[in-house]
């Protein structure tokens, strides 16, 4: 088996090859959250069918493209879908794209996705930022060899969802009339939606969003030491105890609808910091 190490230098060369150089920022877009992007000025764009080792999305509402360009004066990696464990990926390579980034100088993640709420204060379609997250995937994407040019064996998750990061978002939204709540996302495996049972021992534990990804890609981005904004789009809001029986088309309409608020505060973001 190929380890993470050889395949990143493998894209690393590949990514050289198509103009991709140093970058500043990695911005992870979740279901249905793709974007047209007219204010980045885009260098390159590259079908991840074309990169080498890079998985390929599978779902719908996922593009599978990775976009680089400038925003802000900043360099910015715009990965328009991502990979799921559910998909059949390993959570090593799931995380490929991050680690390739971090090789690459990017220094900030912002990450989006879908996530059902289980707080009761959320409505559907409402913005919330991540102030922290549970992994319940039963997976990790720094099992193995541990990768010492990225980061430690044993790294902290203190201030994971980056408090800095999420002052300056407050400020931002405030400043744009775009309310943005709080909570704490769990992340599980997937790909079946959680059962009332299940709903309820997440309300017990304190999370107030579900969703299948995110945590695996923050993780290796905490441990390749960067600083990270965590931003979710509730696509249903559920009721503890009964099981939700919201679909696929629910979910990526209601998170499309909702991508011209949540890019105005990323772009905003981006400028500021
Ligand atoms: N559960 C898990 N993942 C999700 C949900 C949900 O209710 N909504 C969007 N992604």
């Amino acid at each position: 088996m190929t380890s993470n190490y050889e395949k990143l230098s493998v894209i690393l060369d590949f990514l050289k090859s198509k103009n991709i150089f140093k970058s500043d920022i990695l911005l992870i877009l979740g279901s249905g959250q793709s974007s047209n992007f007219n204010d980045f000025k885009i260098i390159n764009s590259i079908k991840y069918s074309e990169i080498p080792h890079f998985p390929v999305s599978t779902v719908k509402g996922h593009k599978g493209e990775l976009i680089y360009g400038e925003f802000g004066g900043k360099k910015t990696l715009i990965m328009n879908g991502r990979f799921h464990l559910y998909e059949g990926y390993t959570p090593q390579e799931i995380v490929l794209p991050v680690q390739a980034a971090a090789l690459l100088g990017v220094k900030t993640l912002i990450i989006t996705n879908a996530a059902g709420g289980i707080n009761k204060y959320y409505e559907t379609g409402d913005i919330v930022m991540i102030t922290d997250h549970i992994n319940l995937t039963g997976e990790n994407p720094l099992i193995g060899p541990n990768m010492d040019e990225l980061g430690e064996r044993f790294p902290q998750m203190n201030d994971l969802y980056t408090m800095g990061y999420r002052r300056k978002m407050t400020k931002i939204a405030l400043g744009l009339g775009i309310e943005v709540k709080l909570g704490i996302y769990a992340g599980l495996k997937g790909p079946n939606l959680e059962t009332g049972a299940e709903l309820n021992m997440l309300k017990t534990i304190g999370a107030d969003l579900v969703g299948m990804s995110t945590v695996t890609e923050v993780i290796a981005a905490k441990h390749a030491g960067m600083k990270i904004l965590g931003l979710s789009i509730v696509t249903n809001a559920e009721s503890p105890g009964i099981a939700s029986d919201t679909n696929h088309e629910a979910v990526i309409d209601v998170a499309s609808k909702n991508v011209p608020d949540l890019m105005k505060l990323i772009e905003e973001f981006i400028k500021e910091i």
